[in-house]
C-alpha cells in the first residue's frame, strides 16, 4: 500500500496515521504487547522527570487507548487525553472510568476527559497545561517541510503547537527511540516477526538517510483477520537515551 505523504490525518482517512492505528494495532498492542508494569513505570517517569506537583494539569498527547491516563490520575495529577482515533478514545473512557462512590473520586473526575483531535491542531486555548507528555514513539509523524501549498502540518509545527498549549514554564516530555540506535537495529534486522498462538506481526523497515525517515511496512494478523499497513516517520536524535525532556516555553521560536 503506498503511504500517503499528506499527513493531515484528521482530514484524510487514508493517511498512514489513520490506517496504521486501526483495530489490529489496538487489539495487539493493548492485549498482547504492552505490559501494565511498564505502563506504570512510564507514567511514574512523567511525574518524576518533569517534577510535577500533585494536581498538575497534564495533556497526554496522543493518549492512544488511555493506558497512561489512568495511572496519571491515580498518581494525583489531572490528565486529559487527545488522540485521532475515536475507537481508541472510547477504550480510554472505559479504562479510566471509576465509579465515584466505590473509588472515592469526585463524580466530575470519574472519567478522564479525552478529545478527538489532530496533535497538529489542538483544541485548547494557549497556556492551558502544566505539562504535556508525548509517549511511546508518537513524534515525527509529519514531514519537515510544509508541502507545495505550504499548509501541511510539520513536525516543527507540532512542537510549536505543544508550546502554545503549555503554560509559561510548562514541561514537555517526548519519548522516542534514539535514531542512531534504531538505524543499527534496522541494519541488523530489516525484517522482524513476532507471533503468539493466534496473532502475528511481520514488519519490514527501511531507513532513508537523506530524509532521516523510517519507512515501515507491517502485516498484522489477529486470528483470521489480517491487514497490511505501515508508517513513515522522522528518526530523531535527542539525548542519548530513550527520553528527552525540555522546558517548552524556552523554545517558542522552534
Ligand atoms: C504509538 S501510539 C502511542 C499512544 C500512547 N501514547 C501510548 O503510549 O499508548 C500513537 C498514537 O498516536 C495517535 N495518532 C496518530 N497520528 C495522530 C495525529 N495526527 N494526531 C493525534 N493522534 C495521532 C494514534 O491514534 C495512536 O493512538
Amino acid at each position: 500500500m503506498p503511504l500517503s505523504r499528506d499527513p493531515s490525518a484528521a482530514d484524510n482517512p487514508t493517511a498512514w496515521h489513520s490506517t496504521y492505528f486501526g483495530p489490529h494495532y489496538l487489539a495487539l498492542y493493548a492485549t498482547r504487547l504492552l505490559k501494565p508494569m511498564e505502563t506504570g513505570w512510564e507514567a511514574e517517569f512523567v511525574g518524576t522527570s518533569l517534577r510535577l506537583k500533585v494536581g498538575a494539569l497534564i495533556l497526554d498527547c496522543p493518549c492512544g487507548f488511555g493506558r497512561h491516563l489512568r495511572r496519571l490520575r491515580r498518581a494525583g495529577y489531572r490528565p486529559i487525553g487527545v488522540d485521532l482515533q475515536v475507537p481508541y478514545l472510547r477504550c480510554a473512557q472505559q479504562l479510566t472510568y471509576e465509579p465515584p462512590v466505590a473509588s472515592g473520586v469526585e463524580p466530575a473526575r470519574s472519567f478522564v476527559p479525552v478529545a478527538a483531535a489532530d496533535m497538529a491542531r489542538l483544541p485548547f486555548p494557549p497556556e492551558t497545561f502544566d505539562a504535556l507528555a508525548n509517549l511511546f514513539t508518537s513524534f515525527g509523524y509529519f514531514p519537515d517541510d510544509p508541502g507545495p501549498g505550504g499548509d501541511w502540518p510539520t513536525n516543527r509545527g507540532v512542537l510549536a503547537e505543544f508550546a502554545r498549549v503549555l503554560k509559561r514554564g510548562g514541561r514537555l516530555l517526548i519519548d522516542v527511540p534514539n535514531r542512531d540506535d534504531l538505524v543499527e537495529v534496522i541494519r541488523r534486522n530489516p525484517r522482524t516477526r513476532m507471533a503468539g498462538d493466534d496473532w502475528e506481526i511481520r514488519e519490514e523497515w527501511r531507513y532513508d538517510t537523506p530524509t532521516r525517515r523510517m519507512d515501515n511496512k507491517t502485516h498484522f494478523r489477529m486470528q483470521d483477520d489480517e491487514s497490511d499497513v505501515g508508517y513513515n516517520m522522522l528518526g530523531a536524535v535527542w539525548r542519548r537515551n530513550t527520553y528527552a525532556s525540555r522546558k517548552a516555553k524556552k523554545r517558542k521560536n522552534l
